[in-house]
């Protein structure tokens, strides 16, 4: 095959090939000044990994061509791999996997590595979609019995103000007793319809997914509602504070739904405890959103607290989670141009949402 055509095979691929020497006699395609935003003349290690995101480099530097390529050392057998990580470019997020192979000279020192880039945000937008969905359905699964016995409660109360009605004598009604059914009843079923409205805002059915000027505290109300009986049952107490005029850009589903899981999270964290309190604390810095989940358990350790967001990561029982609860929360706070985290300096148990009062243009 001619160069030219393997040129042309290597350009329309998508993939960028780099190949980094020892020596300093880098390579990059045309393609990796596309993928990383770089211009034709910064084709070294560094204009490389400064491209990566501060949050992704640390896994990027402890990978094995990480540390190849910064220390001409092996980290240990492996010679291939695959690293992903995070670019910005054209202020848009980018998710960029990253696979090479080590080659090493006869002392077992690395000399040479060759590998490709290739953007893999679709894909990886896909993917999200396709969590979130089943974090969704998931969470939806896990309130059901909850949601179910809320709406019976209502129900019950209804059939019983029906009952006496049916008891009254037309021609010596008992008024007292017909005002108080009558008032019974429009108070339980607007209970109904209200747990009804939450679910399908939940869903999606009663809202867009467009972004929206939303009020912060609506959307507390309504994530306290689909949350409260699964509360209620395991005797948390629950407490947001929120000023009624906070508003925000978001997808308010999507906002509740991250609430939801760190609610959950927390009621399952301390449901065994003798103290059990959740808290949510919202405050407003710079146009940037502060919402602190706090819960009454004392903290979370280093080694689950530095795994929790990584998808599938769980500690509990398979019937009980599925470990992507925290990697939903975290993208869906990127998305909307925020950030999720855990606050370790806390005495209690305190996840932060952060959240921009206005979206960026793109
Ligand atoms: N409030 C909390 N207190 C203590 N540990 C927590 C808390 N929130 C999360 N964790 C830990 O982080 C892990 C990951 O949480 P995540 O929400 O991603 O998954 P999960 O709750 O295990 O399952 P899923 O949410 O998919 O049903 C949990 O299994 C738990 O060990
Ligand atoms: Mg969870």
């Amino acid at each position: 095959m001619s160069a030219g055509r393997l040129e042309s095979i290597v350009a329309h691929s998508g993939l960028g090939f780099w190949n980094f020497k020892r020596d300093h006699d880098h390579y990059f395609s045309p393609q990796i000044f596309t993928i990383l935003g770089l211009e034709s003349d910064e084709a070294t290690v560094e204009n490389f990994v400064s491209k990566i995101f501060k949050e992704d480099l640390e896994n990027f530097q402890d990978s094995a061509l990480g540390t190849s390529i910064n220390k001409w050392t092996l980290r240990g057998p492996t010679l291939q791999e695959t690293v992903e990580f995070r670019v910005g470019l054209a202020g848009q997020v980018r998710h960029v996997r990253c696979s090479g192979s080590i080659d090493c000279d006869g002392d077992g020192a690395p000399l040479s590595v060759l590998g490709y880039l290739e953007d893999v945000s679709s894909a990886k937008e896909r993917e999200t979609q396709d969590l979130l969905h089943l974090s969704k359905m998931a969470t939806l699964g896990e309130m059901t019995s909850a949601i179910v016995h809320e709406i019976n409660n209502p129900l019950s109360v209804l059939t019983n103000y029906s009952l006496f009605l049916q008891k009254i004598s037309p021609s010596s009604p008992d008024l007292e007793l017909y005002n108080r059914c009558v008032e019974g009843i429009s108070k339980n079923s607007k209970r109904i319809a209200e747990i009804v409205h939450s679910v399908k805002f939940f869903t999606g059915g009663g809202s867009s997914q467009y972004l929206e000027i939303s009020s912060l505290k609506a959307i507390l109300k309504e994530t306290f509602i689909i949350c409260q009986e699964n509360m209620k049952w395991k005797s948390v107490a629950f407490e947001f504070i929120c000023d009624e005029e906070i508003t925000l850009e978001c997808k308010p589903i999507q906002i509740s739904q991250v609430l939801i899981n760190l609610i959950c999270n927390s009621v399952m964290a301390i449901s065994h405890s003798d103290e059990k309190w959740i808290k949510i604390n919202v405050s407003v810095d710079n146009d940037v959103i502060k919402i602190g989940v706090m819960d009454s358990g004392k903290g979370i350790c280093d080694s689950i607290a530095k795994s929790m967001t990584k998808p599938y990561f769980t500690t509990k029982k398979r019937e009980d989670g599925t470990g992507i609860g925290l990697t939903i929360c975290k993208a869906i706070a990127e998305r909307h141009h925020g950030r999720l985290y855990y606050d370790a300096t806390s005495k209690n148990t305190l996840f932060v949402l952060e959240l921009p009062v206005r979206q960026p243009l793109n």
